[in-house]
């Protein structure tokens, strides 16, 4: 039997943990680690720096076709210019939420993600990965975490907090939650569980937990692949 490297779909709300989680996994198996968000992030600055109205989703669908992205390995470039701390403040935030919404914009980078998975090995992290851009994923996970919880992580993770001063946690709390709604309510691909996802509760747990009984559960369902 051949080794078939595996393809990993990490899903789950803002602060659930999906992105250390996915980086240690990642670095753990020796796969390629996706963030899918900073797709959406990094078409929202580009549109942004653009001048495009963020609302006109034939010219963002446009712009994310005609720019070169990548966002793997924990950094960020647009047309090979690196933008991983641009993108990680509160009007990015806000605007990646507005493109996310729209479906010429997802189908454009959906393709994109599909393609940069299609051979395997790689842990992608996002919103949608289990349930749509691949729905045969072998492993699926969905992480969260109590919405209290979740605004910690944020308030506390230095890469989400650049230029955002000592921001109040419930001002945060607030803002998580006022995005989560919107990824859970809008048509396009909404925030949601996979049947066949496996749910974890990470507010108590350690990154370290969640990677361990993670990379467990992948050796025992999976040791072929590995
Ligand atoms: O994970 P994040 O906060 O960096 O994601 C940025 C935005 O993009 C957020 O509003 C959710 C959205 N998103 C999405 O709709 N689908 C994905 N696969 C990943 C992120």
């Amino acid at each position: 039997m051949n080794k078939r490297p595996l393809v990993i779909a990490i899903d789950g709300p803002s602060g659930a943990g999906k992105g250390t989680v996915a980086r240690n996994l990642a670095s753990r198996l020796n796969y390629r680690h996706v963030d899918t968000g900073a797709m959406y992030r990094a078409v929202a600055w580009k549109a942004l720096q653009e001048g495009l109205d963020l609302e006109d989703e034939e010219a963002v669908s446009r712009l994310a076709r005609g720019i070169t992205l990548d966002a793997q390995g924990g950094a960020v470039a647009v047309d090979g210019i690196d933008i991983s701390r641009e993108i990680r403040t509160p009007a990015i935030d806000a605007a990646a939420a507005r493109v996310a919404r729209q479906p010429k914009v997802r189908a454009v980078l959906i393709e994109q993600q599909r393609k940069l998975g299609a051979g395997g090995g790689v842990v992608m992290e996002g919103r949608d990965i289990g349930t749509v851009v691949f729905p045969n994923a072998d492993v699926k996970l969905y992480l969260d975490a109590s919405p209290e919880e979740r605004a910690r992580r944020r308030a506390h993770d230095p890469s989400h907090t650049a230029g955002r001063g000592a921001a109040a946690v419930t001002d945060i709390a607030n803002a998580l939650e006022a995005r989560d709604r919107l990824d859970r309510t809008r048509t396009a691909s909404p925030l949601a569980v996979a049947p066949d996802a496996i749910k974890m509760d990470t507010t108590q747990m350690s990154v370290d937990e969640v990677v361990e009984r993670v990379l467990r559960m992948i050796e025992a369902n999976h040791s072929r692949s590995l």
